[in-house]
This record gives structure tokens, C-alpha cells and sequence, in this order.
């Protein structure tokens, strides 16, 4: 039996019992049967979740490059690697093979050395959804460079602090962006965070929107001449299976972004083989993620996953709502799309829409549909459902995390029963647990709790770059011996898994993943503030929308307060992004506060959603006065 492709309900159980019961066997199978390796491993995996230290494919010898890319030339060099759809859609779409791509990634790849760039460097790129991102990704893994990219949406502020926190040499970017009808100077970005990252020597910038630029001498670089003279291959470097592979980042709780670091042979087995079994690829499929590539969901499911597959992945530019709300639909049209991964709060933009932009398009070769990134509400489920799988594609929605680095919790396609707001059962390898508030695991069905997960999986994170003990006290001290993921989750009586959302101080704003901490910290440098609390509230389309509580320095500021907002929104755009911009800010009086002085976030988290009919025991608060005063004031902001 072969182990890579699970087809139908009882082999999935068949596998997953196996996958508990012997993993190191399991997954010593799998990388086995579909991956090329320059040695085998010593040993399939080593552990140590107190430490933590996690090892996989110990002292194997591999280059991921050679197994998305050069193993696929003989057999298929001539078929369609990565299909280019750009922001406007009179442009011509590119159709690049794993022959094309194989050369501009060895292009790219000596571009790199020929500017210093040796194995162990890290570079930051920070680039739109143009071919040259996937190009960049894949060269850095060629040299066994690492990559650390950045979602261009981030401010200079964001970017700087990434870039340094990466220890980054060099920088690859463009001389700009198009958003739907929008034109975005991300050089001018770039060169703005350059002024705080002095160790960056060389930036590389890519041609797109021909946008005047200033390119500093010495140090910034056109792209398309290196290429053009750099030769055409260039030998994969030789990793180890634990070699970094990539370093990615995610919010936490406090103010600094963690940068999660992803190591190569666990990654690579792990996501070409989620990849295959939970959007059932087959050879002639066009998948389609809408993802960006800054996020995890576009490395893991745009870029490797695919890739390792030989499959044909498609890449977008654009945004959903340009030049019409139609977007998407022409695409899956115009490329005979077979699978489609987007996010909830896409389905539930588009929902609200007129069903004529979707009716105008021929849908009909779509098979499998996915979400992820938040929980997906059931009207959303059930509109994309009918819709747009005119009820004959299952839903996939798979639950994971930029820790995780694939898919863990997710229906298998044609195997799985569905149902709708259920990421339903684990993937093979993968063995959740939930726990209660003081450490003991809930048994049985229809329960719920914290979700863990008790034993490793080849694609998890090995620690926060530059800080293990981050590391650890984030993920391994909340419950001993166990991934804690940050996600409450219910079992249902079946054993299905339904994710409820975070527990811990991150919200998921539009399927983004914001941690209230810096973006009080950007609110707090405003000079008129002296405090301030940001929570979540429940929103139609974003999932969540934020709402910041702001104390100011001097009460009854006399200060027009429309302009105030609008002062600390900036602020918090340039130190963060737009997408972290809050949809209310109140200004108040106080905050609630416990008598160690912690805020109380969830009597906050009520008033903003307007949910004060309950808002329990605030007796016990240092000022339970500034409670009434805050509902009060709800309306006025
Ligand atoms: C958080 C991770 C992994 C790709 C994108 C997000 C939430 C993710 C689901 C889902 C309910 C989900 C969780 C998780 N989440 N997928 N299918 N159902 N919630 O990556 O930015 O690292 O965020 O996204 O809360 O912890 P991320």
C-alpha cells in the first residue's frame, strides 16, 4: 500500500492509527517514497518538548530545491510550474514551466552568491505577488540561504524591525506594487526601514510598476541585468535535514514580533504530503491559493507544498475586489482552477456581494475548496458550499499555524465526512489533546478546552529565532510536555475538532494574526496618550475588528478628538500596517483594572461588543466606577 495518497475514510483511520502507534516507522515511509535525498537519515526523530529540541531526519543530507524543482525536469520540464495571473486583468498572465523555473531560480541563485551571499546568511524579502517572490524564496534555499520574507502590506517600521531582528544582510524588493487600482512606492518603504538596518549591504530591486525610484549607490541593485548575465545553473547546496530552511513572523503577546524559524527536511516531507492528501491533487490540476507568500499559508501552500508536487500553482497579484468583485471567479474560470484555498473573511466579503458576479463565471472545474486562517462562521461555510461548489466540492478547512508549518487539523477530501465550522479530524501524525486551565487533559467527546498537541510533527517550528527561551515559555510551559497552541477548540461527539479561536492576547483580524501588544505600544507613543487596552469584537466580514480603550495624558483633552483618532490611527499604520488600524477608538477616563493592576480584557472584550448584560463580578476591581462610565461612553466615539 502505497502511504502518500489516503483515499477514502477507512485507510485515513488505518493510517492515522498507524501514524500514533509507529510514527517514526510512518513517517520514515513517507520520506522515503517521494523525495530525493543526497543520504538518508541516521535516525528518524529525536525529542524533548521540556528543552524543547526536536529532531527530524537526524544528519540527513538534502536540498529542497532539488526536490520542488530538478526532480521533476525529466518528466515533466515542459508542464506549467507557476501560473502568474496579475493585478490587471488585461495583462498578459504568465505561464512559467518547471524548465523556466528551474533557470530563473539558478539565475537567481548565483545573483546571490555573485553579491556575497553565502550558506547561513539571511535575507529579507520584501517583495509584491510577482513571479520574482517565488523566484527569491527558492534561490535562498538553492545556497541554503535564509529566507525571511516580509508581507509587503508591513510599514518601514514593521520591516526594519523584522530586518534586523533576522540579522539580514540583504534585501530584495521592488520599485513598487499594484493593489487594485492602487500604486504602492514599496522602495520608498524599504529605503525608510534601510535607515535603522545598517548591516544591510545590498538591496535588489525588481522591476514592476517602472515607478521613478531613488537607488542608492553602491548599494541598491536592478534585478533584471544580474539575471540576465548570471549563468543558468548553479549546484543545489547540500543541507542538513535540521538546517534552517526559513525564518517567518508571527505576533504574540508582547510587543516583539517572534520570528519562527523553519528547518528543511521536516518541512519539506511534511508539506508535500499534507499537500497532496488534503487537496487530493492529481497530475493535471490547477490549484490556486489566494494567500499571499509573506504569510505561512503562501510558503507552506503556494510555494513548497505544490512545487514538491510537480503540480501547477497559481499565483495572484491582485485583490478580490478588482476590477469588480467578480475577481476570483474569473480567475477560476479563465484557468480552469481545480483547487481553490482562500481565507473566511474572503468568502464573507464576497457573500455579501451580488450572486451575479459569481453566476457569470463557469466554476465548473472546481473539485476541492478550502479555508484558513480563522474560524469559518456557518452562513459562510454554506454560501461557498452552494456557490461556489454548487455543493459537489468538499470544504477542507484546515486549521494551523504559522508554528506549525502545515496543516494540522483538516477533512481529507473524498475521504472525510464534512460538516460545516468543523476542521474535523487530525492528519495523520498529528495527535491533539485538550486540557483544562490547570494542566488536565479533557477526555472523551463532547468536551472543550485548550488545544495541545502532545507528540511532534516533522514540520514544527524549532524555536524563535534568537530566543529559545521565548520560545519555550510561549509554546512548552503552559502544560508540561505539550505544544500549547494559543486556540481553544471543542470535540464533538464524533471526535470532530472545532476550533472556537484564541484564548491568549492575539486576535484574527480579517484572517491576520495581531497581537494587542504593539499595537498598544504604537497607540501609547502617541504624546497625547497615556494608556490604552485593544481588544477584539465580533465583525460581519473581518471575523474580528479592533477596539482600543485610550486614556489620554490630560482628561477632557480639549483637542478635537476626530483628529485624535485619526493622529493614532497613522501612528499605528506607520509602526505596524493599515490592517491593524482599529474600527472604534474610545476615548475614557480608565481602564478596569484588577488589584495587581492587570487590565481586565474581558470585561473590555463585553463592552466592546456590546455584550453588557453580563458582565460578571467587577466588585473585586481597583475602580469599578470607570466600568459604568466606559458603557456610557460607547456611543460617542
Ligand atoms: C491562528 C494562526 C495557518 C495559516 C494562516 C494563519 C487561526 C487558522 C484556522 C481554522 C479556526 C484558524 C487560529 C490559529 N486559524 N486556521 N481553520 N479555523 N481558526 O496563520 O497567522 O499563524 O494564525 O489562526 O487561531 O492559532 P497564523
Amino acid at each position: 500500500m502505497s502511504n502518500y495518497h489516503i483515499k477514502n475514510l477507512e485507510e485515513y483511520f488505518q493510517v492515522y492509527r498507524k501514524s500514533v502507534r509507529e510514527p517514526e516507522k510512518f513517517w520514515q515511509e513517507v520520506a522515503e517514497e517521494h523525495f530525493v535525498w543526497r543520504k538518508k537519515w541516521d535516525n528518524v526523530l529525536s525529542w524533548d518538548f521540556s528543552k524543547p529540541e526536536v529532531k527530524w531526519f537526524e544528519n540527513a543530507k538534502l536540498n529542497i530545491t532539488e526536490n520542488c524543482i530538478d526532480r521533476h525536469l525529466l518528466a515533466q520540464g515542459d508542464k506549467t510550474a507557476i501560473i502568474w495571473e496579475p493585478n490587471d486583468p488585461k495583462e498578459e498572465a504568465l505561464h512559467l514551466s518547471y524548465s523556466e523555473l528551474h533557470k530563473k531560480v539558478n539565475q537567481f541563485a548565483n545573483v546571490l552568491k555573485d553579491n556575497g551571499i553565502q550558506k547561513g546568511d539571511k535575507v529579507c524579502i520584501y517583495l509584491p505577488m510577482i513571479p520574482e517572490l517565488a523566484y527569491a524564496v527558492l534561490a535562498c534555499a538553492r545556497i541554503g540561504a535564509i529566507h525571511s520574507v516580509v508581507f509587503a502590506g508591513f510599514s518601514a517600521s514593521a520591516l526594519a524591525t523584522r530586518t534586523l531582528d533576522a540579522d539580514c544582510k540583504m534585501m530584495i524588493t521592488s520599485d513598487g506594487s499594484f493593489r487594485g487600482d492602487k500604486k504602492i512606492d514599496l522602495k520608498g518603504i524599504v529605503d525608510k526601514a534601510l535607515e535603522d538596518c545598517p548591516d544591510v549591504e545590498t538591496v535588489l530591486v525588481a522591476k514592476r510598476t517602472g515607478a521613478d525610484i531613488n537607488m542608492k549607490e553602491g548599494r541598491d541593485k536592478w534585478l533584471e541585468p544580474l539575471m540576465e548575465k548570471a549563468a543558468d545553473n548553479c549546484k543545489p547546496e547540500i543541507m542538513d535535514a535540521e538546517d534552517p530552511l526559513f525564518i517567518l513572523y508571527t505576533s504574540g503577546s508582547t510587543g516583539k514580533p517572534k520570528g519562527m524559524l523553519h528547518t528543511t527536511a521536516g518541512y519539506m516531507v511534511y508539506t508535500a504530503y499534507t499537500f497532496k492528501n488534503i487537496f487530493n491533487y492529481q497530475n493535471d490540476d490547477v490549484y490556486w491559493c489566494t494567500a499571499d507568500i509573506g504569510w505561512i499559508t503562501g510558503h507552506s501552500y503556494i510555494v513548497y507544498g505544490p512545487l514538491l508536487n510537480g503540480a501547477t500553482t497559481l499565483m495572484f497579484e491582485g485583490v478580490p475586489s478588482y476590477p469588480d468583485f467578480g475577481r476570483f471567479w474569473e480567475i477560476v474560470e479563465k484557468h480552469k482552477v481545480n483547487q481553490f484555498y482562500t481565507a473566511p473573511t474572503a468568502i464573507r466579503a464576497l457573500a455579501k456581494k451580488n450572486l451575479d458576479f459569481v453566476d457569470k463565471y463557469d466554476l465548473s472545474s472546481l473539485k476541492v475548496l478550502g479555508t484558513v486562517g480563522e474560524p469559518i462562521n456557518e452562513e459562510a461555510w454554506h454560501w461557498y458550499d452552494n456557490h461556489i461548489g454548487k455543493n459537489k466540492s468538499p470544504i477542507v478547512d484546515t486549521w494551523w499555524q504559522t508554528e506549525t508549518g502545515g496543516i494540522m487539523i483538516s477533512p481529507i477530501p473524498f475521504a472525510t465526512p464534512t460538516k460545516p465550522t468543523f476542521a474535523t479530524l487530525p492528519f495523520p501524525g498529528i495527535q491533539p489533546v485538550l486540557m483544562d486551565e490547570v494542566g488536565k487533559e479533557i477526555t472523551g467527546n463532547q468536551v472543550d478546552g485548550r488545544l495541545c498537541i502532545k507528540f511532534p510533527w516533522p514540520s514544527m517550528a524549532r524555536t524563535i529565532y534568537g530566543n529559545h527561551d521565548r520560545y519555550r515559555d510561549t509554546y512548552f510551559s503552559a502544560y508540561k510536555d505539550k505544544y500549547f497552541t494559543g486556540d481553544g477548540a471543542l470535540r464533538d461527539e464524533t471526535g470532530y475538532y472545532r476550533i472556537t479561536g484564541r484564548v491568549d492576547d492575539v486576535i484574527i483580524v480579517s484572517g491576520h494574526n495581531l497581537g494587542t501588544a504593539p499595537i498598544e505600544d504604537a497607540i501609547n507613543e502617541h504624546p497625547a496618550v497615556a494608556e490604552s487596552a485593544v481588544v477584539g469584537f465580533p465583525h460581519e466580514v473581518k471575523g474580528n475588528a479592533l477596539y482600543g480603550f485610550v486614556i489620554l495624558k490630560e482628561s477632557g483633552e480639549s483637542r478635537n478628538q476626530d483628529n485624535l483618532r485619526k493622529e493614532i490611527n497613522q501612528q499605528i499604520a506607520d509602526k505596524i500596517g493599515p490592517i491593524a488600524k482599529p474600527d472604534k477608538i474610545q476615548f475614557v477616563e480608565g481602564l478596569p483594572k484588577t488589584r495587581s493592576g492587570k487590565i481586565m480584557r474581558r470585561i473590555l472584550r463585553k463592552i466592546a461588543s456590546h455584550d453588557i448584560s453580563d458582565l460578571g463580578d467587577t466588585s473585586t476591581l481597583l475602580n469599578p466606577e470607570v466600568v459604568d462610565e466606559i458603557i456610557e461612553g460607547i456611543n460617542n466615539n
